[in-house]
């Protein structure tokens, strides 16, 4: 018997996020934001990411946008990026991470991207190693490639976003030869990094920060490609530091419950401050297939947990979550 349209509208759509499953958007398609970024403009969220669909021509790299008002169900906006190959990087060439920032008084979007592909003479299509830029008018509109660079002149690679509560926007890269990850300052117009405002020694990639309760805690996961490890934290009083020493924030052998940090979403609500973890799970066979692990963390303290993933929903106005038990 064909379910009643409510009925099937719940089930393509139900009222919880479902960690590993796939989410499916407005359309019916599975989201392709993978690598993503989330920011908050007004009352929408827009999500940033890897385009990863089957369908898409190889020899490009694509964007998509997706916004929504409660973080569970998503709307396609549009493929923002659809890019060839803009300074003959070779047809191997890697777009990853990308995330956007809003620029209040020039009210631009400006896209930040890891950029890479084969440097001559280089076995790795990981050599190039930097940040490109592309920058559009408009949240969802069709983003224009500006140029790569190496942030404060080093390697990077995976690239990571942080907007702190005072409005101050930050990048976050992984940088091989140094054995470690910057925090940096952008620019005043946010088309560039300014200030090297941190240094942490410890090889991780993936990075993510959040602000809570007058704590800062970052979160990367080990350099182990597509597989995922045992992703580590610490915390620190200050962006500049000095940070704690990094611990597991999941029981160790189940790597992560299977993922690696992306993001994390702070949710400010009337009752509570909720911190979602957002992490990606690589199919990197099927990149098209690639899910999503988001999970509200046990957070306070110097304390950052992420429990068993189970479907939970989020309430966004009072920022309360509930997880659901499962039924067998
Ligand atoms: C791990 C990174 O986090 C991904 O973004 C991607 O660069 C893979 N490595 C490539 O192996």
């Amino acid at each position: 018997m064909p379910l009643p349209a409510t009925a099937k509208a719940r089930q393509l759509h139900p009222a919880v996020i479902e960690p590993g499953l796939p989410w499916l958007d407005d359309r019916g398609k599975h989201i392709q934001a993978h690598g993503g970024g989330i920011i908050k403009l007004d009352d929408t969220w827009y999500w940033f990411g890897e385009d990863r669909s089957r369908d898409n021509d190889p020899e490009k790299r694509y964007v998509a946008c997706y916004s929504s008002k409660n973080l569970i169900h998503w709307q396609f906006r549009h493929q923002v990026l659809a890019l060839s190959d803009p300074e003959n990087f070779g047809h191997e060439w890697v777009l990853e991470r990308p995330k956007v920032y809003y620029h209040a008084m020039t009210r631009k979007f400006v896209m930040y991207m890891h950029i890479d592909g084969r440097l001559p003479g280089n076995s790795s299509r990981y050599s190039i190693a930097s940040v490109g830029i592309a920058t559009c008018d408009t949240v969802d509109g069709d983003y224009r490639y500006q140029r790569h660079f190496r942030p404060l002149g080093r390697e990077s690679r995976d690239l990571g976003q942080f907007i702190d509560d005072d409005g101050a926007a930050y990048l976050i890269f992984e940088s091989r030869p140094s054995h470690g990850f910057y925090i940096a300052a952008l620019s005043g117009d946010y088309l560039d990094v300014s200030r090297e405002v941190c240094f942490v020694p410890a090889p991780l990639e993936g990075g993510a920060i959040v602000n809570y309760d007058g704590l800062y805690y970052v979160l990367g996961s080990g350099l182990t490609g597509w597989w995922p490890n045992a992703n580590q934290y610490a915390t620190a009083k200050r962006l500049e530091g000095p940070w704690s020493n990094f611990a597991d924030f999941a029981p160790a052998h189940t790597h992560t419950w299977g993922s690696q940090t992306t993001n994390l979403i702070k949710v400010v609500g009337s009752t509570k401050t909720t911190v979602i973890y957002a992490g990606d799970r690589w199919r990197p066979e099927e990149h098209w297939d690639s899910r999503y692990l988001w999970m509200p963390l046990e957070i306070g303290d110097g304390k950052l947990a992420l429990p068993e993933p189970k479907p939970w929903t989020i309430d966004i106005e009072s920022g309360e979550t509930s997880i659901e038990e499962q039924h067998q």
